[in-house]
């Protein structure tokens, strides 16, 4: 059910974008990849392309303008937060940042919900990265403004997912047709969780590379196998990468791995160099959510198929297009 925001001010008249209250993305919550049809994915990448070219036209443009996002982290993050940030200050807005909550009232033992209550009284969409699984269900559950899920423990990323399947778009010019290999940590890496679930609205091939013990849940797999879409797990990459169309590699957790020598031991067979590339196709891309750590050498970086740096851009432009629909106002 949408949430009543305050009514938006005016916009410039010559912007293709401007007052849409009745959109059906005002007001909503975005939680989790499983809310979007394939209709609606395309119509935010139509709005993510608008913003890329008029920032690339004027830099940054007052659609937002007199709006607050309230930026929301219990852990950390480089690109996430500050592409809301970037997205909202581009669009004319401003930002509450939160990006430390040790230097917040959660210290002294708030609630999630009591925080939520907060800030929202400030603020007109909060984005929120949370440990806990379920947490920015919760959250929405007691705000009346949007809440934006950053990544809730190992459940799911749903902006990472749509910034991801936003980058196959613009690269390739199709996701219909494609084999996509996920590989690394399959099994906590929320990323690869909400972007499986996003690629089975298309007509893909997937295949998954990881250690045994970091497989991707049974759960996800027999969703995706629901819908007809045919995947297949391996322990190796080399047999699928010279028929891959996207390898998105994933960081092996260290965290994880109770015996430090098997983690040290993965990093031959799970890191990407430019050896690897010479198997690949030439149109191939490789993208990776971010932070790296050994997954990808860098000296892969200058290859062009290496597409992780502009994935990141994307992001900002798909955040724009959230934050702008949300608010009603594409
Ligand atoms: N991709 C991603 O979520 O990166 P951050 O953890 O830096 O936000």
């Amino acid at each position: 059910m949408p949430k009543i925001t305050p009514r938006s001010l005016s916009t410039n008249s010559h912007l293709p974008f401007g007052d849409m209250q009745n959109s059906p993305f005002y007001g909503l919550d975005i939680i989790t990849v499983k809310q979007f049809d394939r209709e609606q994915l395309t119509y935010i990448f139509e709005v993510a392309h608008e913003m890329y070219e008029m920032v690339l036209r004027v830099g940054s443009f007052d659609l937002l303008k007199g709006k607050i996002l309230a930026n929301l982290f219990y852990q950390p993050s480089t690109r996430t937060s500050s592409s809301y940030t970037s997205a909202m200050e581009r669009l004319g807005g401003s930002v509450i940042p939160i990006n430390n909550v040790s230097y917040s009232s959660v210290t002294k033992g708030e609630s999630l919900p009591d925080t939520i209550r907060t800030l929202e009284a400030y603020a007109d969409v909060i984005v929120l990265r949370h440990p806990e699984v379920g947490s920015s269900a919760l959250a929405a559950k007691y705000a009346k403004k949007p809440i934006i899920n950053a990544g809730d423990g190992i459940g799911e990323h749903p902006t990472q997912a749509l910034l991801d399947l936003f980058t196959i778009q613009e690269e390739l010019g199709r996701v219909d047709g494609l084999t996509i290999t996920m590989m690394g940590d399959l099994k906590y890496g929320r990323t690869v969780h909400s972007l499986a679930r996003l690629l089975s609205l298309y007509n893909v091939r997937l295949y998954y590379v990881s250690p045994e013990n970091l497989c991707i849940p049974a759960e996800i797999q027999d969703e995706i196998a629901a819908k007809g879409i045919p995947q297949e797990y391996l322990t190796d990459l080399m047999s699928v990468l010279p028929e891959t169309d996207v390898l998105y590699v994933t960081r092996v957790q260290q965290e994880y791995f109770e015996d430090p020598d098997q983690h040290e031991a993965l990093k031959g067979s799970y890191m990407i160099t430019t050896e690897t590339m010479t198997r690949a196709k030439n149109e191939m891309i490789l993208m990776h959510p971010m932070p790296r750590v050994w997954e990808i050498d860098m000296a892969v970086d200058d290859d062009p198929r290496a597409a992780y740096f502009r994935q990141m851009e994307y992001g900002q432009y798909i955040r724009m297009a959230l934050l702008a629909m949300v608010l009603g106002k594409a």
